[in-house]
């Protein structure tokens, strides 16, 4: 052995579950040392003690010599939290010898209590493979991606109902596999990439489920092939919602911009039919004024001309709506003053010669519409997040840590340390890292303001699990 791989023996064996060998000193502590003398008192409690003892080491017994063999094989037995007995087994596809796993290694699995994790990808394990996980009933994810089962191996999952989270992407299961996961109603994410799965025959499963009080259930055949939970649907229409109304909100009442040449037509009219042609129009015409046309307008009112092009003093029109507001003469008589940009609008229009039309602008270069980069997750919800509440400090005008925000490009470009996104991990994303510390934590983003709401952090994890694109 090289060195090397004396390090690595030592660094496995270190690893050997550290919560089964804790309980297991646990067991034998109690009896012998707080409960010993009672137990002396009788010899038949004794008795079963020493019974019991040699139980519980036999079982552990089986038990280290499973996690033994696991580790032999290269794999690894984790506890998953401190305060469960469950562990996480991962079972890699050759040995640190070069041997190729295959199915009859997988017997062991039995012999291993409390698995709730099992990930075989990659591993070369088929049917017969599979068929040793019927009846682990604790389950809950379990990794078969780009292994060689099919729709027969399905068949021995279908009693682990407890299951959350399967991963069949690259395998050669068909519509027909989907059969034997009917009963698995605790499902909440099935993968299907690169499967024989077609989206129809997954979306009539889903359904099924959906029919079957299984509301978590979202199934994953390709980043732009999802088909999503009814609670994530409500949350994205919600998250929606809410961005259109925000959009709405911020154009709401907005002022008109002041142009040097306005146009009777585009600038000037909409004001005159807002303010004044309900007593200057069609039905009225106080003064004898009509203000509804250009044409009215040039004629003028009972007492001659109102507008002088380029004189604004010989200008009525003018002069009436700039006066003091609590003039008696300003108008519009109620309801005013204009406000300054529509002052202004007026008065560049008659300061250049009140003509019907503005100069004709010169040819503008033709305008390309251009739809923005990205998948349509992340131009239609990540996208307007990011603008939001990031772009302030990362985008064209400041570009805090060397990141912007602002196209898909620049997000994946990531900053002057690196990319703040990887396809697929949210937990080796920082981007999605920074946006879902607790909001008195110094490195959240945005450090100033609200922290993004539930539904904009998980519209971006569901972007980065689908690939970042
Ligand atoms: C609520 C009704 C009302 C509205 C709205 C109104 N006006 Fe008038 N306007 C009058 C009345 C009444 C007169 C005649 C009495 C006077 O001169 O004050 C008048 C007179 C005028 C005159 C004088 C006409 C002349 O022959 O000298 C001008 C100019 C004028 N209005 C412009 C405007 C403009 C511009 C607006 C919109 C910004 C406007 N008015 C909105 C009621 C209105
Ligand atoms: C008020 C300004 C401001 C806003 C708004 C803001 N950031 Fe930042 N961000 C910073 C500053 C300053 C840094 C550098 C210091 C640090 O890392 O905390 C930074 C750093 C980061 C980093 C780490 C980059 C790296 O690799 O070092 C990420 C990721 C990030 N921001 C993401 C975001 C996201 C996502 C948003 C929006 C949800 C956001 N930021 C909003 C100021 C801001």
């Amino acid at each position: 052995m090289t060195p090397w791989t004396i390090g690595l023996e030592a660094a496995r064996r270190s690893s050997v579950h550290p919560l089964k060998s804790l309980t297991q000193g646990k067991n034998c502590r109690s009896i012998t040392a707080q409960n010993y003398l009672y137990h002396m008192k009788s010899l038949s409690s004794l008795l079963s003690c020493c019974f019991v003892l040699l139980l519980a080491q036999s079982l552990h017994a089986d038990e280290s010599a499973a996690i033994a063999k696991v580790e032999e094989y290269g794999g690894q037995v984790l506890g998953i939290a401190q305060n469960t007995d469950g562990v996480r087994v991962l079972i890699p596809p050759k040995t640190f010898e070069g041997r190729i796993l295959t199915d009859d290694d997988l017997a062991v699995l039995k012999e291993i209590n409390g698995i709730v994790e099992l990930d075989l990808k990659n591993a070369g394990i088929s049917d017969a493979g599979v068929a040793h996980l019927s009846g682990l009933s604790g389950l809950e994810r379990l990794h078969l991606e780009k292994t060689k089962i099919s729709d027969e191996g399905l068949k021995s999952l279908s009693d682990i109902t407890g299951l959350k989270y399967l991963n069949l992407y690259g395998t050669g299961v068909t519509d027909a596999g989907l059969e034997s996961l009917k009963g698995l109603k605790a499902l909440e994410n099935l993968y299907l990439w690169q499967t024989k799965v077609t989206f129809e025959a997954a979306q009539k499963y889903h359904e099924g489920q959906i029919a079957a009080g299984n509301d978590q259930l979202e199934i994953n055949l390709g980043w732009d092939k999802e088909i999503l939970s009814p609670a994530r649907l409500a949350s994205l229409k919600d998250q929606r919602a809410k961005l259109e109304a925000e959009a709405e909100a911020a154009t709401a009442g907005t002022e008109v911009a002041v142009v040097d040449d306005p146009d009777f037509k585009t600038h000037i009219l909409p004001i005159l039919q807002n303010n004044c042609v309900k007593c200057h129009g069609e039905e009225k015409q106080k003064d004898d004024l009509r203000l509804d046309t250009y044409e009215w307008v040039l004629k003028g009112g009972e007492h001659g001309a109102v507008v002088v092009a380029e004189d604004l003093i010989e200008s009525s029109l003018f002069q009436r709506i700039t006066l003091p507001a609590d003039d008696d003469d300003i108008m519009p008589p109620k309801d005013g003053p204009l406000s300054d940009n529509e002052i202004a609008l007026i008065k560049n229009w008659i300061a250049n010669g009140a003509k019907a039309e503005a100069e004709v602008a010169p040819p503008q270069p033709e305008v390309v519409e251009t739809k923005p980069e990205g998948s349509s997750v992340f131009v239609e919800y990540v996208l307007p997040v990011l603008k939001s509440s990031c772009v302030d400090c990362h985008g064209p005008d400041k570009q805090k840590a060397g990141l912007r925000l602002d196209t898909i490009a620049a997000v994946l470009k990531g900053s002057k340390e690196g990319p703040v996104v990887k396809g697929g991990s949210p937990d080796e994303s920082s981007l999605y890292q920074r946006i879902i510390l607790p909001a008195d934590d110094d490195d959240i983003m945005p450090p100033k303001g609200d922290p993004l709401s539930k539904a904009q952090t998980d519209l971006i994890k569901l972007w980065i699990v689908s690939g970042a694109k």
